[in-house]
């Protein structure tokens, strides 16, 4: 039997290449997808914008003949704070398409080889769903705040052929979205303010998918993993 195949969709950077590293070591095939792929890396990869729904469809044609057990998405773009007075659409579109849209086409196009291995999906959320963003636009916390839906309500539907979908939603995590948006003073002011005192690593991130996206995890599905340090607690 073929080891078990992860495609990660915003695989090449931050979390998703965390988790891309992490699989790798613990003996899963993955390949990494994004619009960057390097030329040279140890993992397969497929060039994919999860704008363009050929593209999407491109790169799991590309996967047919793999034992593809797990769909990671990770894939995701963040947005400047403005005041509701300054509201663009473009803006607001294209955090749609990459966040949310993207997402639902690497399920749609990734649903009939998850169906024959009654594979995992697992979603990279927020902790902005849970509250809200201190550094992102609103229109970032109302894609992932949408994602959340999305996985409640298709867990439901995919029961049926038993694919399990859940998500994570970590906090400040350090990556280049989150290095490169907000002033490393702020950073060290958040981190004396977090219960563990630090930002996430994407390790801490990747390592939680891995389990969601295993058979270790048999019983679980529509749910969602608080990866904060504390920060929020559900329930
Ligand atoms: N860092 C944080 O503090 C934090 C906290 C909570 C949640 N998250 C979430 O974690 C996920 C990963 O973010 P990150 O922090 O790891 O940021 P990152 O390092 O910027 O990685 C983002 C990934 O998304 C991919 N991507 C963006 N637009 C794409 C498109 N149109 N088509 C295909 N791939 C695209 C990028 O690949 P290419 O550029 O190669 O296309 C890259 O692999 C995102 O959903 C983000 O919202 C991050």
């Amino acid at each position: 039997m073929d080891r078990e195949h992860v495609v990660i969709v915003g695989g090449t950077s931050g979390i998703g290449l965390a988790t891309a590293r992490y699989l790798d070591q613990k003996g899963y095939t993955v390949t990494i997808a994004g619009r960057s792929v390097p030329p040279e890396n140890k993992f397969n990869s497929c060039h994919c914008d999860t704008r363009d729904e050929d593209s999407v469809k491109n790169l799991f044609h590309s996967l047919e003949d793999k034992n593809l057990t797990g769909l990671v998405y990770a894939s995701g773009i963040t947005g400047p704070k403005v005041h509701i007075s300054k509201f663009d659409k473009k803006v607001w579109h294209t955090l749609v398409e990459t966040n949310v849209t993207g997402a639902l086409l690497c399920i749609k196009y990734g649903y009939e080889l998850l169906k024959k291995t009654q594979g995992r999906i697992v979603i990279v959320n927020s902790l902005a769903a849970r509250t809200y963003s201190k550094y992102s636009g609103f229109e970032y916390t109302m894609t992932k705040a949408s994602l959340s839906g999305m996985v409640k309500q298709l867990a439901i539907q995919l029961a049926e052929d038993n694919i399990q979908i859940n998500s994570v939603y970590p906090g400040m995590t350090k990556t280049p979205m989150l290095i490169q948006n907000v002033d490393k003073e702020l950073l060290t002011q958040e981190e004396k303010v977090i219960p563990l005192q630090r930002l996430a690593e994407p390790e801490d991130v990747a390592r939680v998918i891995h389990f969601l996206i295993s058979k270790e995890n048999a019983y679980m599905t529509g749910a969602g993993i608080d990866v904060n340090g504390g920060q929020f607690m559900n329930g």
